[in-house]
């Protein structure tokens, strides 16, 4: 491991992965190698098992009554691609907020060309949505409700399960991004009254890339048109995709490798316990923020208190390119970060920075607070270059 730089980029993925991630990765690769449900041998069994098991982990996590009501994708990205394309119909209405990612953006701009309305609701200038203003936004026509459970910006945690119940109680179906909040953030599926919650699996699940889901409320997966069919390994006499879950959505070889990666890494936060994972985290935040709140020209975005926020923090340093005050925590200091829009032009638009964005640090379970210290000094030298600049 690298152990010069500082890794504060865990919004994009995390890294370093824990040991067991990367164990149980070699572990398939040099001993299983099977495919998952296709074949009856041993290695074949073996992965199946692994792909099972990591989903009764993931099950556990979100307190999904059947495990075999998550879909297993690539990332977060397709899971929302499932829900906006095989859900929505031309007519339909939905309503989504000022502060989404482009992964739940885009497809919903691509359902519009096909007819379907969509209503964005401002959020404040912490990008907080008011559960009242999605009330209002509600037709006649309304489906659904797609919102990000964390801003991938300000770390902006929603009001999802207020959200949650004026869904349910106005028959809409909740759709909830947690690409920022699997693993590093309760969710109950059942508590939080989530009908569709697409996660990303190389986060703060601290699995490999290429690897996340799609929860589906038991019944609805009927509603929901596959947008990816073929071999299952399952009813190989028809050539009609199957309708049972998790096979109507999940055709072709699977990335077994990947989801032995994956569930290492989610029985990883089960063994520490999401809690003590937030807890750790908030400390890092907490630190952070107070550190550079009086750095002179420092912005910083989003809320200033460490409750309802996930570890990505957004600011600028006054008069500074973003980019380029992340090429010299980079080249100068070792601090990796993310600067720029984040795929989230709607979001630094609610907030102010569109388009020049902001330098975006994300801590992880695994940094440490000497690494804060270090990276407040780089920005308290950077700021005093700019006076000179
Ligand atoms: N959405 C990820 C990020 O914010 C990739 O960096």
């Amino acid at each position: 491991m690298n152990r010069d730089v500082i890794y504060f980029d865990n919004a994009a993925t995390s890294w370093p992965k824990p040991p067991q991630t990367i164990a149980a990765m070699q572990n398939y690769m040099q001993n299983i190698g099977g495919s998952p449900g296709r074949s009856g041998h041993r290695l074949s069994i073996e992965a199946a098992r692994i792909v099972f098991d990591a989903r009764e982990k993931l099950a556990q996590l979100f307190n999904v009554p059947d495990p075999l009501q998550i879909v297993l994708t690539r990332n977060a990205t397709e899971g929302l691609n499932i829900a906006v394309f095989g859900f929505l119909k031309p007519g339909d209405h939905v309503i989504t907020s000022g502060m989404e990612h482009n992964s739940v953006m885009r497809p919903l701009r691509a359902m519009e060309a096909r007819g379907v309305g969509i209503t964005v609701v401002p959020c404040d200038s912490d990008g907080l949505i008011d559960p009242g203003d999605v009330v209002k936004a509600i037709r006649k026509n309304t489906k659904a409700i797609f919102i990000t459970n964390a801003s991938n910006v300000t770390g902006t945690v929603m009001p999802v399960s207020d959200i949650g119940r004026l869904a349910r109680e106005h028959g809409l179906v909740l759709c909830v991004d947690a690409a920022q909040t699997a693993g590093c953030f309760p969710i109950d599926v059942a508590e939080m009254n989530i009908d569709l919650l697409a996660f990303t699996g190389h986060k703060a699940l601290f699995g490999p890339s290429g690897t996340g889901g799609l929860y589906i409320r038991e019944g609805l997966e009927k509603g929901i048109e596959p947008i990816c069919v073929g071999g299952t390994g399952s009813r190989s006499e028809v050539e009609t995709q199957p309708d049972f879950m998790p096979d109507r959505f999940e055709a072709g070889t699977p990335n077994t490798v990947g989801i032995a990666g994956l569930r290492a890494g989610v029985e990883f936060v089960l063994a520490q316990g999401v809690a003590q994972i937030k807890s750790r985290e908030e400390k890092l935040v907490r630190m952070f923020i107070e550190g550079v709140s009086d750095l002179p020209g420092i912005i910083l975005y989003g809320r200033k208190s460490v409750d309802r926020r996930t570890p990505a923090v957004s600011f600028n340093i006054d008069g500074m390119d973003p980019a380029a005050v992340a090429l010299e925590l980079d080249e100068q200091f070792g601090v990796m970060s993310r600067s720029g829009l984040h795929c989230a032009p709607a979001a630094h638009k609610t907030i102010g920075t569109y388009p020049m964005g902001t330098v975006r640090f994300s801590f992880s379970f695994f940094n440490t607070e000497e690494q804060i210290i270090k990276s407040i000094e780089a920005l308290k030298q950077i700021g005093k270059g700019r006076k000179n600049r």
